[in-house]
């Protein structure tokens, strides 16, 4: 292999960082039961470590989305894996890895949203408000990063490294 990944938050600080957002997470959500969507497949190692963490009753279900296009032609997203339930009248976290333009997002958001659900929130574990094209209203953010690509805790370089512990920046 002939990358090179340097650390950007140690295994550590994401979860000491994952901690923080489960307690603010289970205190908004007191006394209701929450339904968290795990956005396939770089959210999968966050929505572990997330729902391990919360307090409040959780139910879990995955969604998979593809996008087409780059940052100047306009991405096109298609739903690859829908959801095993309705979400009508459940209180939703979508769980993301990473929002760069925004476009997934945008359009997951409106897709949920068209499923009458109680709420309906965001969640990411990291977020390049630099790269936004398309605007995203983000509920809970991990870490706001600058414009570099991450690799590591479900985050992928041509599908390699989503296993790392850690999240690092890779430089070919
Ligand atoms: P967008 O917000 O629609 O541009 O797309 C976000 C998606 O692009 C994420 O869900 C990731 O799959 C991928 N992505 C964006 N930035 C990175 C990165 O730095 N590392 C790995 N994947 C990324
Ligand atoms: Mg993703």
């Amino acid at each position: 292999m002939n990358e090179n990944i340097s650390v950007m938050y140690s295994e550590e600080q994401v979860a000491e960082r994952i901690r923080q957002m489960a307690e603010q997470i289970s205190r908004d959500y007191a006394g209701k039961k929450l339904h968290l969507i795990c956005i396939l497949k770089g959210s999968v190692f966050f929505t572990c470590e997330l729902a391990k963490r919360l307090t409040v009753p959780v139910t879990i279900d995955f969604m998979s989305v593809s996008s087409y296009g780059n940052g100047t032609t306009g991405g096109v997203v298609r739903l690859v894996k829908d959801l095993d339930e309705p979400i009508e009248g459940r209180h939703v976290l979508i769980i993301e890895d990473i929002i760069d333009s925004g476009r997934t997002l945008s359009y997951l958001m409106q897709n949920m949203h068209n499923r009458r659900p109680a709420s309906l929130k965001l969640c990411t574990l990291l977020d390049k408000p630099d790269r936004r094209v398309t605007e995203v209203h983000v509920d809970y953010t991990g870490f706001e990063i600058p414009d570099e690509f991450v690799v590591g805790y479900g985050l992928d370089y041509a599908q390699k490294y989503r296993n790392l512990p850690y999240i690092g920046v890779i430089r070919p």
